[in-house]
């Protein structure tokens, strides 16, 4: 059988696919999302995230409505707190860049160099992300992605019983201040906008209600219950098996790809580049979900 293959669901997928990853994420080939005639596929890959929870879709031209328009068909997107890197004109875009243009950057930069899951430090966080390379280094930047379907599935069953019902607290002001040390603290409006919340460490996908480790590192300040030293060695314990290899996908990207992934199920980590020699702009999409049981 070659690489590319038909999914075999029930009803036959209307795209060709393959696999990154043995147990999660599939590479779209042979689609142009440029073109509004792909919406239809767009809602089956909306219906795809649900079982493979990463999607890579490479060789794309979007416009900024374009990516707008598509990443909508998910849901209801979300715009970020940081608003000084909305900056294309579309405030669903949020610029990740080391690129400045009349002396301002264009994006964040550094931005979700820590193992994460997106916006997972609001009540309501992120169902999906759509991340799209309009400039990419040539060597470094990749992006790790990390099961957490898989994470959970083969923890002991010891200690699957013993986290099962735990909560842990995330915190945004405890990431930003530890990611950003060297810039002007978050506002009062911003700190408004992002009290510290609880969610569980072990978290139902809404849709096909498997389950799935909800941990990661700097935003999960901690694991409710516990003593502090505990706490944080459980933490670093479960963040250490979820990005084992066997459970961890890396991107190299290329320019024009877009990558689609379930912030319920999987986590991300962004990887440093030689960043004075090359140019790195990304365009982020997030769309809204629901609250974590
Ligand atoms: C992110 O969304 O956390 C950033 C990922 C990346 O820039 O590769």
């Amino acid at each position: 059988m070659s690489m590319s293959q038909r999914l075999s669901t029930a009803t036959p997928a209307p795209f060709t696919s393959r696999p990154l990853h043995p147990g999660f994420g599939i590479e779209v080939t042979d689609l142009d999302l440029s073109n509004p005639d792909s919406d239809a596929v767009v809602d089956a890959l909306v219906t795809a995230l649900d079982t493979h929870s990463l999607i890579l879709v490479r060789g794309q031209t979007l416009s900024n409505a374009r990516h707008v328009d598509i990443s909508r068909r998910f849901g209801d997107l979300l715009t970020h707190v940081l608003k000084q890197f909305l900056t294309t004109g579309l405030p669903e875009i949020y610029v990740l860049s080391n690129v400045s243009e009349q002396g301002k950057p264009i994006g964040n930069h550094k931005e979700g160099w820590n193992w994460h899951s997106d916006l997972s430090y609001v009540a309501e966080p992120s169902m999906g992300s759509l991340l799209y390379s309009v400039e990419v280094p040539p060597e470094g930047a990749d992006t790790l992605f990390a099961s957490m379907h898989l994470a959970w599935e083969s923890l002991p069953p010891a200690t699957q019983t013993k986290i099962r019902n735990m909560t842990a607290t995330h915190s945004y002001e405890g990431y930003y201040s530890r990611a950003f040390a060297d810039r002007a603290p978050l506002t009062d409006e911003q700190k408004a906008r992002t009290p510290d919340v609880v969610h569980p460490v072990v978290r139902t996908h809404p849709t096909t209600g498997r389950l799935s480790l909800y941990v990661g590192q700097d935003i999960v300040k901690q694991i409710d219950g516990l003593p502090a030293e505990e706490s944080a060695a459980l933490l670093a314990a479960l963040n250490a098996h979820a990005i084992s290899d066997a459970f961890t996908y890396r991107h190299k990207w290329q320019q024009g790809d877009l990558i689609i992934w379930d912030n319920r199920c999987t986590m991300h980590c962004a990887t440093p580049y030689d960043d004075n020699r090359y140019r790195r702009v990304m365009h982020r999409t997030t769309v809204a979900g629901t609250r974590p049981f």
